[in-house]
């Protein structure tokens, strides 16, 4: 089978694509025939910045080949999606139950991996801002994979406003069609505010200048892999907060609601409220590619590669 693998040659990491043995799934485990692999950005960028070769874990789609041993909830032929821990970037993948679910039959794994772990992050961000009906909303990396699904539960959720910031004029048309009142470029994000609630995907550089177009009472969400540090005298002027949120903390410690929400971003879907956005997908072994476009800032929507 086809995999890739990523490699430090020097200083830089690249990926790699050779041929491999079918893994087989152990204890608790699925072997799944890959339709579907997610690229994020948390991962291009631990890769980018590795001096060892690691892992390549991430989002994966497809249909259950094999179980391992002691495995009742999954059978052979089930569509599935969820988060393998290594070499996800593969014709076969091996999958823990735990972070399997089901895929529905009339959703394809492209959806699947566009839709569920982005769409929790999505969610769980928009939770947090706890925006009131008329609010304005900023949603930054609105172009991106979580952002897409972001602005669109703001525009459900009543927001008043929903203002979408990117870096590049070219993602404007997307937004728009999801849901956007107004679309802004992060150089021009001083001019824009204020917003009741951030929901922010970039970090970095970018936090304090977002903090300051909060409104009084304002919240930012930082969901970001970016960092950033944030001024108390800029939240205090503002009375102000930042609320961080992270999809595997909701994973671990809130299993039930992650389900919950899970099935809800499934029903969202069948009932057209909730529209996964997804870059052209690109074939596996064009990985690198893949990765090439989402440092660059190039994607519109969530980067999809398919075996
Ligand atoms: N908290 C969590 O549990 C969790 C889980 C998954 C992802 N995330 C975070 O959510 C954010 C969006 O992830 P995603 O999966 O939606 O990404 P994605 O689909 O891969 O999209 C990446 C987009 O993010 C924007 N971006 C902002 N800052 C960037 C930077 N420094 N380098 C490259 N791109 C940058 C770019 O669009 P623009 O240039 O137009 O902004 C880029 O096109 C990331 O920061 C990621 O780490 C958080």
């Amino acid at each position: 089978m086809l995999r890739v693998r990523h490699e430090v040659d020097g200083s830089s990491g690249l990926l790699r694509a050779e041929e491999a043995a079918v893994p087989e799934a152990g204890a608790g485990e699925l072997l799944v025939r890959v339709e579907a692999i997610g690229v994020t950005l948390p991962t291009v960028r631990r890769l980018r910045d590795s001096r060892e070769p690691l892992p390549l874990g991430g989002e994966i789609a497809g249909r259950v080949v094999a179980t391992g041993p002691g495995v009742t909830a999954f059978a052979v032929g089930d569509r599935v999606t969820g988060l393998c821990f290594a070499d996800a970037y593969a014709e076969f993948a091996v999958l823990p139950t735990a972070m399997a679910s089901h895929v529905p039959d009339d959703a394809t794994a492209v959806e699947a991996v566009a839709l569920v772990r982005s769409g929790l992050v999505a969610r769980g961000a928009h939770e947090a801002a706890r925006i009131e009906p008329g609010e304005s909303v900023l949603v930054t990396a609105a172009a991106g994979g979580v952002g897409t699904l972001a602005l669109q539960f703001a525009t459900a959720g009543g927001a008043g406003r929903v203002v979408a910031a990117v870096s590049s004029a070219a993602k404007a048309g997307l937004v728009r069609s999801l849901g956007a009142d107004e679309v802004v470029l992060y150089r021009d994000l001083d001019r824009s505010g204020p917003y009741d609630a951030i929901l922010d995907g970039v970090g970095g550089d970018l936090l304090a200048p977002a903090v300051r177009t909060l409104a009084p009472g304002g919240r930012l969400v930082a969901y970001s892999s970016g960092g950033g540090t944030v001024e108390a005298y800029e939240l205090l002027l503002r009375g102000a907060s930042v609320i961080g949120f992270q999809i595997r903390a909701l994973a671990t410690g809130r299993p039930e609601l992650y389900a919950r929400w899970r099935d809800d971003l499934w029903h969202r879907r069948a009932a057209g409220t909730l529209r996964p956005a997804v870059h052209t997908p690109l074939p596996l072994a064009d990985a690198a590619l893949a990765h090439t476009l989402v440092e660059q800032r190039r994607n519109l929507g969530k980067v999809v590669l398919v075996p």
